[in-house]
């Protein structure tokens, strides 16, 4: 009888649940997205999100809310952020490389999922800034066009250049071989800056009070009949579009009470 002694290798993480940064991608000064390995335990639903960070210099954990911005059933996970020089977390973090690892707590959680949804016509998706995380994942998820004839995505930034990562994963949606087919133009897209010259120019707050937004894609307006709504950005914005949601109707629903918009914080810092 031979005994084995040999251990097997057995990878260890350098990290409490660490994952491994596969790409980084920056889009501006000040914007930057990157992918990572996805815990195979994580289950979660397109638009929520979870704690990551870096271990801060005195051994613990520094740990910030990201919206996950890749969909349900991708192999990895994508976040979009902001570069705040002086930010705890962010002037680290944007010096991310492929290989190294960060710290991933795998517990999602998060309002702008279709679950705090009554069923609807038209799904809108207002957001400012890095807002447009979630939706990134929303708009790649079956879910949003089996449950929604349209889908009309606006988003608010200062400058042209900071709409580049949100308008490209847009214009890669017809070509997706997952959900390619069901997109099939259901997306409208409204861009808006706030800071620079383009076609569109001003918050949607503005426009959405003034009709613009109605006039250029030719619709009615929004009533709580047809439309549903998730909203993120800052606190500023989503309280403004709290209130213009409800001046159309729509009441602010959540996971365990649907109704017709939802409302969450974009990461900030
Ligand atoms: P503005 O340039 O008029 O402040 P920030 O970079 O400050 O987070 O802002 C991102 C975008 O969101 C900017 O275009 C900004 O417009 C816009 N914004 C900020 N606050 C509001 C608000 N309360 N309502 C609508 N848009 C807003």
């Amino acid at each position: 009888m031979t005994s084995v002694t040999d251990t097997p290798a057995v990878k260890v993480p350098t990290l409490p649940d660490a994952q491994t940064v596969t790409s980084v991608k920056h889009w501006t000064d000040s914007l930057f997205s990157f992918r990572v390995t996805r815990p195979q335990s994580l289950r979660f639903r397109s638009g929520e999100f979870v704690m990551i960070g870096l271990m801060g210099d005195n051994g613990r954990p520094l740990l910030r809310a990201y919206s996950i911005a890749s969909p349900s059933w991708d192999d990895e996970l994508e976040f979009y952020s902001i570069k705040v020089q002086d930010g705890p977390l962010t002037s680290r973090l944007q010096h991310i490389q492929p290989g190294d690892e960060i710290i991933l707590r795998p517990k999602p959680v998060g309002t702008l999922v279709h679950d705090a949804l009554l069923p609807g016509k038209r799904l809108w998706f207002f957001a400012t800034g890095t807002g447009f995380a979630p939706f990134a994942s929303l708009l790649r998820e079956p879910d949003t066009y089996e449950k929604y004839d349209e889908i009309i995505i606006t988003h608010t930034c200062r400058n042209v250049a900071e709409l580049t990562y949100g308008r490209e994963l847009i214009e890669s949606l017809d070509d997706d071989p997952l959900i390619g087919e069901m997109v099939a133009g259901k997306v409208r897209y409204y861009p808006t800056t706030t800071r620079e010259e383009s076609p569109t120019m001003g918050r949607i707050t503005t426009l959405l009070l003034d009709g613009t937004v109605f006039r250029d894609l030719g619709i009615d307006g929004i009533s709580a009949d047809n439309d549903r709504a998730m909203v993120c950005g800052s606190l500023g914005f989503n309280k403004d579009m709290k209130e213009i949601l409800e001046g159309f109707g729509l009441n602010e629903g959540a996971n365990s009470d649907p109704k017709e918009f939802v409302v969450e914080k974009a990461f900030v810092g």
